[in-house]
């Protein structure tokens, strides 16, 4: 399995993993616009050429990040893929000087062991907010807060 950054020619795959899991409710849709906007965030998986996992990292504010858009495709999950992904993604996080990671999830297991905590959603910044407007749900999120510390 090899890791590496998004390139353009890589929004199709993305879009498609993403938007496969946000049909079943999983997650949230995006936009080929909104992958163009934030193409730099995203690590990838690729095995033989072809793009089996993503995930992103997207600064929100000072010293704080989001890990957002993780998505493995369905006959490589549970193999460690998205782990792999998270751990990347952190050591962007820990070179840019990020000191807390946050996810807004309903994937709290495989969060909890790449190391996040619950914490409720008064605790987040007002920043991570932003993004909510557009959610088909706001203002009912029913998603999980969950925060890592970086060390
Ligand atoms: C959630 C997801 C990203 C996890 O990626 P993955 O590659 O399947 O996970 P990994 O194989 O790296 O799992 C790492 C560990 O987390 C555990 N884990 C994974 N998903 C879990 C879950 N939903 N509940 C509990 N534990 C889970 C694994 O068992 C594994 O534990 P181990 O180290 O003890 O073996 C992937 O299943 C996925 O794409 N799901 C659909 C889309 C989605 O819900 N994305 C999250 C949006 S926030």
């Amino acid at each position: 399995m090899k890791y590496r950054r998004a390139q353009f020619r890589d929004v199709e795959s993305i879009h498609r993993i993403v938007n496969h899991y946000a049909e079943q409710g999983l997650m949230l849709a995006r936009s080929r616009n909104a992958i163009y906007e934030t193409l730099r965030d995203f690590v990838l998986a690729e095995q033989d050429g072809e793009v089996v996992g993503v995930g992103a990292l997207h600064l929100v504010w000072d010293e704080l990040a989001e890990i957002r858009a993780m998505a493995i495709a369905p006959e490589y999950v549970g193999q460690g893929v998205g782990m792999a992904i998270v751990e990347q993604l952190a050591k962007d996080a820990r070179e840019l000087g990020v000191k807390t990671l946050f996810t807004l999830t309903y994937q709290q297991g495989f969060f909890a062991k790449a190391g996040f905590h619950e914490v409720s959603k008064e605790r987040l910044s007002q920043k991570v907010w932003k993004d909510c407007i557009n959610c088909s749900k706001f203002p009912n999120c029913d998603e999980i807060a969950m925060i890592r510390p970086l060390e």
